[in-house]
């Protein structure tokens, strides 16, 4: 029987939520997996908790909106996996404030990491995929960018994400990579867990499926982009929202 080739993906903020449940799903399904995260601690753990699983797994730490931390991560991936064939920008932060009240500094944190980090690691990365004509990127955006209350920093930096998504799905589509974008809605990960009950179960009653997304379903999605025989599909936003952006939710 012939095996399958080896690949080798990035997932950035993956220390914890999000990000570790996709580098979690890439390392059962046999991908090797380098963690990005500026968290050391926390990054150091979620490793730990990943090996014994068959794949090779290694964090990296760095801040994804700084250029040479970024290229220098690339540096270390390339020299430990020797290749790049999945890249998931998934690192992102939320300063939520009214207009008003919101800040220079808040506008500027939200952008950069949520938007600019991933300019910095598609542009870092692409030029790796290129040589072998093979590479899926999924940026991580979400339900947001249709508009949030007091959100309007996070929502211009995750529609940027959709509009950098199509960009660059048409600038490389005939190069073998493909870049889509999901959007999910109320996921639980340490966030959500912060709400009060109350705000929580009014967000439950929000979705149309009636309950909150788990760090999986947003990875179930993930990897269905990443499949080597979706060379068909590029430049796509999936929602993963359980319903809730067919609809206008109050909370
Ligand atoms: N949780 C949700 O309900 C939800 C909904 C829609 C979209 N999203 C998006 O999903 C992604 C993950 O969200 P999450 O809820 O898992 O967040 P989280 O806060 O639980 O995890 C984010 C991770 O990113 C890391 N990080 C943040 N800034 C960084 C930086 N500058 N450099 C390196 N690492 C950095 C953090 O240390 C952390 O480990 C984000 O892009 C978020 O906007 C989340």
């Amino acid at each position: 029987m012939s095996q399958l080739p080896r690949r080798v993906a990035i997932v950035t903020g993956a220390a914890q939520g999000i990000g570790f449940g996709i580098a979690k799903k890439l390392i059962t399904n046999g991908i090797d997996v380098a963690l990005i995260d500026y968290d050391q601690t926390k990054l150091s753990a979620a490793v730990d908790q990943l090996k014994g699983f068959g794949s090779k797994v290694i964090g990296v730490s760095g801040n994804v909106c700084k250029i040479d931390e970024v290229q220098s991560a690339i540096e270390q991936v390339i020299a430990w996996g020797g290749q790049i064939d999945y890249l998931v920008n998934n690192a992102g932060i939320i300063r939520d404030k009214r207009l008003l009240n919101m800040t220079e500094a808040d506008w500027d944190d939200v952008i950069n990491v949520n938007l600019k980090s991933q300019f910095l690691f598609c542009q870092a990365t692409i030029k790796e995929m290129l040589p072998r004509n093979f590479g899926r990127i999924v940026n991580i955006s979400s339900r947001a960018w249709l508009g949030g209350f007091g959100q309007s920093n996070y929502s211009a930096a995750k529609g940027g994400v959709i509009s950098l998504t199509r960009s660059l799905a048409i600038e490389f589509a005939a190069k073998g990579i493909t870049v889509n974008a999901i959007a999910p809605g109320i996921i639980q990960t340490p966030l959500f867990d912060s709400f009060d009950a109350s705000l929580q179960s009014k967000l439950k009653e929000s979705v149309p499926v009636k309950r909150i997304g788990t760090p999986d379903d947003v990875a179930y999605a993930v990897m269905t982009f990443l499949n080597p025989d979706a060379s068909y599909l590029t430049g796509q936003v999936l929602y993963v929202c359980g319903g809730r952006s067919l609809s206008s939710p109050s909370v």
